[in-house]
């Protein structure tokens, strides 16, 4: 196993890529401490677990919380090495249409709330020999969506904070980030809102990869799995898009 007895915070766990994280680390070991908000989900993810883990619920913008994301996971399992940042917001609407309120409310779930729990978590992780950071960001920190200004920026935000904490926490702490291109959970579809035709719009973001299909979940959690295990012991500052070919095609 990959991550045995090794301690990870996830958050976004409940849904989508974070949920496929938080099993595929817990195949391969991992002890977890899952961030998100819907009680019931987390449940059901608790039960399919097969290592220790517990769910705290709440707002990821939200300093107080980051801390205490932090703090169970100290009590819980006396040390931490690993997050995966995965929560997320889009935000939608075109810069004369945005009001200022989501703007901010995007870069603060999107982007701040990275900045809270590294701010609180960096001190622990860099006691521990094996420290990893895994920042989800998107394809959307390099290629343009209508609609979605406050979600691409945020996401371009992810991309430099990821490069940058890099440099300042190495060689105790690796810190990568990864850009996933069309993804089939609720986000995609409520992303394609933003478009005329959203069905359509969800349709044409598989067939337009090289692979002709969305990514699955779990496409994206066996790239997390590799970033935060030793196998990628020599990458830190690293960026990896992983998008069926989208960005390739052009
Ligand atoms: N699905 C895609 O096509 C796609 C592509 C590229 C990047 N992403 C990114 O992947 C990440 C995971 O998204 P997903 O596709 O699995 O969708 P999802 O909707 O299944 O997951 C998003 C998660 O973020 C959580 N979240 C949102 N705001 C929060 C807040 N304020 N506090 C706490 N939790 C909050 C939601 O509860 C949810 O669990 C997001 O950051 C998203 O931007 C998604």
């Amino acid at each position: 196993m990959k991550l045995q007895n090794r301690t990870f915070i996830i958050t976004g766990a409940t849904s989508g890529m974070g949920r496929a994280m938080a099993l595929e680390f817990s195949r391969e070991g991992a002890k977890l401490i899952l961030s998100g908000r819907n009680e019931e989900a987390a449940e059901e993810l608790l039960s399919l677990l097969q290592t220790e883990a517990y769910f705290l619920a709440g707002d990821v913008s939200d300093p107080g919380y980051n801390q205490r994301l932090v703090e169970l996971a100290l009590e819980k399992f006396g040390l931490l090495d690993g997050l995966l940042t995965n929560a997320g917001m889009l935000g939608l609407g075109s810069i004369t249409d945005l009001p200022l309120e989501t703007w901010t409310q995007t870069f603060n779930v999107n982007l701040t709330s990275v900045f809270h729990l590294l701010k609180a978590s960096l001190p622990h992780l860099q006691k521990s020999p094996n420290a990893s950071v895994v920042i989800n960001s998107s394809i959307a920190a390099f290629k343009s969506f209508p609609n979605h200004p406050a979600y691409c920026a945020s996401k371009a935000g992810l991309v430099a904070l990821a490069k940058q904490a890099a440099v300042d926490y190495a060689p105790h702490v690796r810190i990568n980030c990864i850009c996933p291109g069309p993804v089939d959970t609720p986000f995609i579809h409520a992303s394609a809102v933003a478009f005329p035709d959203p069905a359509k719009a969800v349709e044409n973001a598989g067939r337009n990869t090289l692979v002709q299909r969305l990514g699955e979940p779990e496409d994206i959690a066996k790239l997390a799995l590799f970033i935060a295990s030793d196998d990628a012991s020599w990458i830190t500052g690293s960026v990896y898009t992983i998008d069926g070919g989208i960005l390739a095609k052009g």
